[in-house]
């Protein structure tokens, strides 16, 4: 369409031109002389680069098929698996659950000297809870350059979607936000292409991609369990992993069209990670770290006031944070600031 519109135009001012020119004919043909010979020589150029070019292609084709994870990842994967444990259990609040499931996650995974696959986690849960945090704490305990690294591949679904080769012979960390607006023909490519790393040699690298699907699929439900066992009077702490599975096994039963049933029944989610709803102390902590990390002092009763100005859930009973942690930062910058 755009070249059909552009070659008008061109035949437009050749037409205008042949009308102009009578008076200036020499002109014209010197001038279109120079062209011929800027063009030949624009040609040849290109020929040139585009044969150093596909030599660059070819060679790297080559480096890339001995070794699939280019230059530099191992130099680059500083793989603290045991500093994001500790970071998880220090920084991440009120997750008892995601907190143990990622870090025996990634310790089982990279023990092992033979997984012949990538490790896959699925991170489910309302917004504010923490998903995108655990994420960057992962980010940066892998790599030396940090979230900067390329070895980070974030995708935003709804925007930005991968092409098969932006997937494919590269090693590293995949995380695709908002997956609840994905395509579900999308999915199914996401999901043969995971399943089509499986299985290969060791020295295919594989095993050293780790995919993170973060969505609010199944938040609800995970708010309206905890509510329940908040007003059975039982501890948060005592919130088991297995529960959670049978909200999201319940969630497929209702609706399996949903994005991650496929991915849970033919096991290409090695991890479901439920992020449970924050309550009020817990908003008092991330406003307590925002404040420190401000410079500012903390008072008790600043917290609280700014803890007051968060909206909570449900009605009458006020347990849990509409916006998690999220919008505590601003809240501090527009009380303190
Ligand atoms: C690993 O992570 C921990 C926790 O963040 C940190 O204290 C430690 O310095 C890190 N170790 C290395 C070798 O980077």
């Amino acid at each position: 369409m755009r070249a059909h519109s552009d070659d008008e135009e061109d035949s437009d001012s050749a037409g205008q031109k042949s009308v102009e020119v009578t008076g200036e004919k020499s002109q014209q043909v010197i001038q279109a002389g120079e062209e011929v010979s800027l063009k030949s020589n624009y040609y040849k150029k290109n020929m040139k680069m585009g044969v150093l070019f596909a030599l660059f292609v070819l060679l790297l084709s080559i480096y890339l098929h001995k070794n699939p994870h280019g230059f530099c990842l191992d130099s680059e994967f500083s793989k603290n698996i045991s500093g994001i444990g500790l970071a998880l259990k220090a920084e991440v609040y009120g997750q008892h659950i995601a907190q143990k499931v990622v870090t025996s996650a990634l310790k089982n995974h990279f023990a092992k000297y033979n997984a012949r696959k990538p490790l896959v986690l699925s991170f489910h849960g309302w917004t504010g809870v923490g998903k995108n945090f655990v994420t960057s704490i992962i980010t940066e305990h892998f790599f030396k350059h940090k979230t900067h690294s390329s070895f980070v591949h974030k995708f935003i679904v709804p925007v930005h979607f991968p092409h098969d080769s932006e997937i494919d012979n590269k090693g590293g960390l995949f995380i695709f936000d908002e997956m609840d607006k994905i395509h579900l023909g999308m999915m199914s490519t996401i999901k043969d292409i995971i399943l089509g790393f499986r299985g290969k040699e060791v020295a295919a690298g594989y095993q050293n991609m780790v995919f993170i699907f973060l969505s609010n699929s199944g938040g609800h439900a995970v708010n309206q369990h905890v509510l329940k066992h908040a007003l059975d009077g039982k501890l948060r702490q005592s919130l088991m992993l297995k529960e959670m599975e049978l909200i999201f096994q319940g969630m497929i039963k209702q609706t399996p069209d949903a994005w991650f049933a496929d991915l849970l029944k033919s096991d290409v989610i090695d991890h479901l990670v439920p992020f449970l709803p924050l309550e009020r102390t817990h908003v008092k902590q991330c406003i307590r770290r925002d404040l420190i990390m401000k410079g500012f002092h903390v008072r008790e009763a600043l917290v609280s006031e700014i803890a007051d100005q968060m909206e909570y859930f449900p009605d009458g009973h006020g347990f849990f944070s509409v916006s998690g942690c999220k919008k505590v930062s601003s809240r501090v910058d527009v009380i303190v600031g």
